[in-house]
């Protein structure tokens, strides 16, 4: 239509089903752990989703968990790094002496996710696990490695299933890969 900005393409990678499946897998490996007290700490925005379907998961396996949602930002409304990671909103409950998992939408630098690790471990969680929905797979500018992947993703920009474009495609159903613009 005439002046549409044009819309990216959005290639399908993992679809709907495969989140919610690999989701249950996920919420199965963590309630295998020693776990006493366990708080989800979900990295907002992009792992809402995420973090609460993984609640809902873990509530099949017997758990109980606490959320609770840290906001960091180390991107802004593009693409790029910017390599410095700030807090924007805190964990606002308790965390000393509890198992604490950091549900993750996307590990690419590794500076969030490290970023997130130490904040928790300094705040007197027992335990600190990392659990990404998705590893991409890109040199790190931190060497981490996450406890818990839920899909190995190529080295391109995602959207869906809570990630966002500069805000937009947040409500996809699906993780879908941002590819050629489709129209002049
Ligand atoms: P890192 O600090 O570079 O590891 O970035 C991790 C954060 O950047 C993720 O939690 C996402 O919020 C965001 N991010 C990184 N890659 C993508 C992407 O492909 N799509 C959407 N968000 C991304
Ligand atoms: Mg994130």
């Amino acid at each position: 239509m005439a002046g549409d900005i044009a819309a990216p393409a959005i290639k399908p990678l993992f679809s709907a089903e495969q989140i919610a499946a690999r989701v249950d897998e996920l919420a199965r490996d963590l309630a295998a752990l020693p776990l006493d007290d366990l708080v989800i700490v979900g990295v907002l925005k992009g792992s809402v989703r995420f973090a609460e379907d993984l609640v809902r998961a873990l509530r099949g396996q017997e758990l109980r968990p606490e959320l609770d949602f840290l906001q960091l930002a180390s991107y802004g409304d593009d693409t790029r790094s910017s390599g410095k990671v700030e807090i924007v909103h805190d964990v606002e409950i308790p965390l000393a002496g509890r198992d604490a998992v950091i549900a993750d939408d996307i590990l690419d630098s590794g500076r969030t996710l490290s970023f997130a690790k130490a904040l928790l471990e300094s705040r007197g969680a027992r335990t600190v696990r990392t659990c990404v929905l998705l590893d991409k797979q890109v040199k790190r500018a931190i060497e981490i490695t996450p406890d818990f992947v839920g899909f190995l993703c190529p080295p391109v920009y995602v959207v869906g299933y809570g990630m966002d474009l500069a805000g937009r495609y947040r409500d996809l159903p699906f993780i879908g890969e941002v590819a050629t613009q489709l129209s002049e």
